[in-house]
């Protein structure tokens, strides 16, 4: 129930339709009990600066920018916090006090607060290569992440290899190895996790082809595709042995520090969570 003074956010996207993101901040919305809407927006790319710098006026507490817009949401804000300017990418826009707007990118946060979530607590970044195959721009913010965590390497691995060696050059941390596509199976010898950020294995997609037997049992395996939330990758790791995290909670976690900023409680990611965004699609 909204009152007059109830706080605002949303998520602008084009299309809008398919983001979980309303759903999953009314879940928590209604479980704290605040006072306040998070609502789609169908914003256009030829509208979304008129949508951006409308945030203010409208009072709104600040929103998420989905697909197509997390580009030119980086370049609209007036202040980009330190990740979003390393990862080129705005998804969270927070409206301050003095109608100043800034833009933060929490994939990177939403990734590893995940990945630790689903973790053995034996297991930390620091202790093997990791795997990370693909090189969009999810890829990105797992690579910043897994960096900032002090992952020793990085196998760097991408279908268009030129791809890979660009993201890696941009990125400019030694730690970053490309292999060509066609290693991958050898490049997962040694290796502490692995990161599966492409399209293969989603529901319409082949599933990702892959031979996992020189990766140590020990490894964690995680998929950025949740849909279905068992990808064929996860199946088969944790067939084997491997512990396995899915990637539904990536975009729960990413979702945290918008709700803090916009609506004054950090929520918790939780199983009845996961059940609610799960039967909604
Ligand atoms: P993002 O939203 O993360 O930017 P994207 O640019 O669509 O997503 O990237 C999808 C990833 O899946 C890319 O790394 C892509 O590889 P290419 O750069 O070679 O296109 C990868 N991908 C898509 N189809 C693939 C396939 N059949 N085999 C291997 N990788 C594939």
């Amino acid at each position: 129930m909204l009152t007059g003074k109830g706080l605002l956010a949303g998520v602008m996207g084009w299309p809008v339709g398919h983001s979980r993101s309303p759903v999953l901040h009314g879940f928590w919305l209604n479980q704290y009990g605040i006072d306040g809407a998070y609502v789609p927006l169908a914003v256009s790319p030829d509208r979304i600066e008129q949508a951006i710098r409308a945030l203010p006026a409208l009072g709104f507490m600040g929103c998420n920018v989905t697909v197509p817009h997390k580009e030119a949401a980086f370049q609209l804000v007036d202040h980009l916090h330190p990740v979003a300017k390393r990862i080129g990418a705005v998804n969270t826009i927070i409206v301050h006090a003095d109608g100043t707007l800034e833009g933060r990118n929490t994939d990177a946060f939403g990734f590893w607060e995940n990945l630790i979530a689903g973790a053995p607590v034996t297991w930390s970044a620091q202790m093997a290569p990791a795997v990370v195959l693909g090189a969009g721009g999810a890829a990105r913010a797992i690579l910043i992440a897994l960096l900032d965590e002090g992952a020793p390497v990085i196998r760097l691995l991408n279908r268009t290899r030129a791809r890979a060696e660009e993201l890696a050059a941009e990125i400019g941390d030694p730690r970053l190895q490309v292999f060509d596509w066609t290693e991958r199976d050898a490049a997962l010898e040694g290796a502490g996790l692995l990161v599966n950020t492409t399209t293969q294995g989603m529901d319409g997609h082949p599933p990702l082809e892959i031979n996992l037997s020189a990766l140590p049992v020990s490894a964690l395996v995680t998929d950025i595709v949740y849909t279905p939330l068992t990808t064929p990758l996860l199946a088969v790791a944790a067939a084997r042995g491997n512990p396995v995290v899915d990637g539904l909670g990536m975009l729960l976690h990413q979702a945290r520090p918008g709700f803090h900023a916009w609506f004054g409680v950090d929520p918790a990611v939780t199983d009845a969570l996961r059940t609610h965004v799960l039967g909604s699609a």
